[in-house]
């Protein structure tokens, strides 16, 4: 069985067997978050790309906790460079770890670092863990190749930023919902900041009324695969 744990933002926490996969940990600076830095642990880091807001702690938590991140080469060997562990991949790329494979997909962003630092090409990320399918969007916009992604993948969870100004809002996200035709969908990246303010109880009933399945997690709240 896995567990999934919405940490707020983009942030969530993925249990499985004996390991913790934690995804853009954005933990520190986030009113919203429902758990301390320092109190979380992490065997896997998986980072959608650069941005404060998802790389947030994981620099401090790979390091306490020995972590291995799991980014796109740019980022990796930024990690690799500050002496945290990391595995370079690429969008388009699988690689199977012991939790599971990891799968890099196009996300239509940036990139850069907080001094402007290209950190290589923003992601979304497949998670196939136990016979399940997790898509988490990173942040983007829409795009018609999120079509491919759900014929190409059953996908059960799909995390879906809903914030709009730096994403996907929440009409553009409901046609994300239509295109990757997942199981469930969970909104992520909203109300953490002003200019992201959406109403996610709006998302999960447009998101209904086209005929599909939708859940607002509150922050801290785990469901099970
Ligand atoms: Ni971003
Ligand atoms: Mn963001």
């Amino acid at each position: 069985m896995i567990k999934l744990t919405y940490l707020a933002h983009s942030a969530f926490r993925i249990e499985f067997e004996k390991y913790k996969i934690l995804i853009d940990p954005f933990i520190t600076g986030n009113p919203l978050s429902p758990v301390r830095a320092d109190e979380v642990e992490a065997d896997y880091i998986v980072l959608t790309h650069a941005h404060g807001d998802h790389i947030g702690d994981a620099l401090e938590i790979g390091k306490r906790c020995k972590s291995t991140i799991i980014a796109v080469n740019e980022l990796a060997n930024y990690f690799n460079s500050k002496g945290v562990n990391a595995h370079n991949m690429h969008i388009g790329g699988s690689h199977s770890f012991p939790f599971g494979k990891v799968k890099f997909t196009i996300a239509h962003h940036g990139s850069s670092d907080s001094d402007g630092n290209y950190m290589g090409e923003p992601a979304g990320v497949l998670l196939f863990i136990n016979g399940k399918i997790i898509y988490h969007a990173g942040d983007t916009g829409l795009f018609t190749d999120m079509k491919l992604i759900g014929e190409m993948n059953k996908i059960d969870v799909a995390l879906l930023p809903i914030g709009d100004n730096f994403t996907m809002g929440i009409s553009d996200a409901v046609k994300a919902a239509e295109y990757l035709n997942p199981r469930l969908t969970i909104p992520m990246h909203y109300n953490t900041f002003p200019v992201i303010a959406a109403n996610p109880d709006e998302f999960v009933e447009t998101v209904k009324k086209i005929g599909k399945s939708a859940k607002k997690l509150n922050f801290g709240e785990t469901i099970e695969l």
